[in-house]
């Protein structure tokens, strides 16, 4: 098996794949994933969260990070730079996606840290991020060096409709010494 390669995807590539992101997106809604969706997600509202999500990243609004292997898109995640006027310097972390053929293989950390370093090459040096406790994504953040800051419980809905909680997270992603 190749190695999997891990990189931004201009909006344009992103707009031409907007097949393959659905796919990766519909399969971890499926496999029972909190990602604002609910189980019963059809086809047509994953690629309209995908072609705004596009639309965004055309208009300098996110970075869309991939990781493909043999030419074909394993995972994503995004890093959504904040509009607020006075949070020029942040970012948020959203839909961290890795197919479920492809998990456990690292794929979760080099995303998050590329999406880091998405962030970072806009000038953005604190990101944030909310994730349902005990699960896959919560320990990739915490295995990433995201600090944990506490739990808000009924916070949104599992696929299947049950309540959930969800753990806010934050990372300075500047170097110590100049914090
Ligand atoms: C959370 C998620 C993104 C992780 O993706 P992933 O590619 O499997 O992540 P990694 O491979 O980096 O790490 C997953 C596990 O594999 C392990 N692992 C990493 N490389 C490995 C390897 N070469 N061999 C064996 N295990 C490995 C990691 O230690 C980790 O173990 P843990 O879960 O017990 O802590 C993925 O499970 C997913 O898409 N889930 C559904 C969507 C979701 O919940 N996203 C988060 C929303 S905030």
């Amino acid at each position: 098996m190749s190695e999997a390669i891990i990189r931004a995807m201009n909006a344009r590539e992103a707009a031409a794949r907007v097949e393959e992101l659905t796919d990766v997106l519909l399969d971890c809604v499926r496999g029972g994933a909190s990602v604002s969706f609910m189980g019963d997600m059809s086809r047509d509202e994953a690629l309209a969260f995908w072609r705004d999500a596009v639309a965004d990243a055309d208009a300098g609004g996110r970075a869309i990070i991939v990781a493909e292997r043999d030419g074909r898109i394993d995972g994503t995640a995004q890093a959504v730079f904040v509009r607020t006027p006075n949070q020029p310097h942040r970012a948020e972390l959203a839909k961290m996606l890795v197919h479920r053929r492809a998990r456990n293989r690292g794929l979760g950390l080099a995303l998050l840290r590329a999406a880091e370093n998405a962030a970072r090459a806009q000038g953005r040096w604190l990101m944030v991020l909310d994730t349902v406790p005990e699960m896959g994504g919560d320990r990739l953040y915490l295995r990433g060096g995201w600090t944990p800051v506490g739990v808000i419980p009924n916070y949104a809905l599992m696929p299947d409709g049950a309540l959930c909680a969800t753990r806010l997270f934050y990372k300075d992603l500047r170097p110590e010494r100049a914090r």
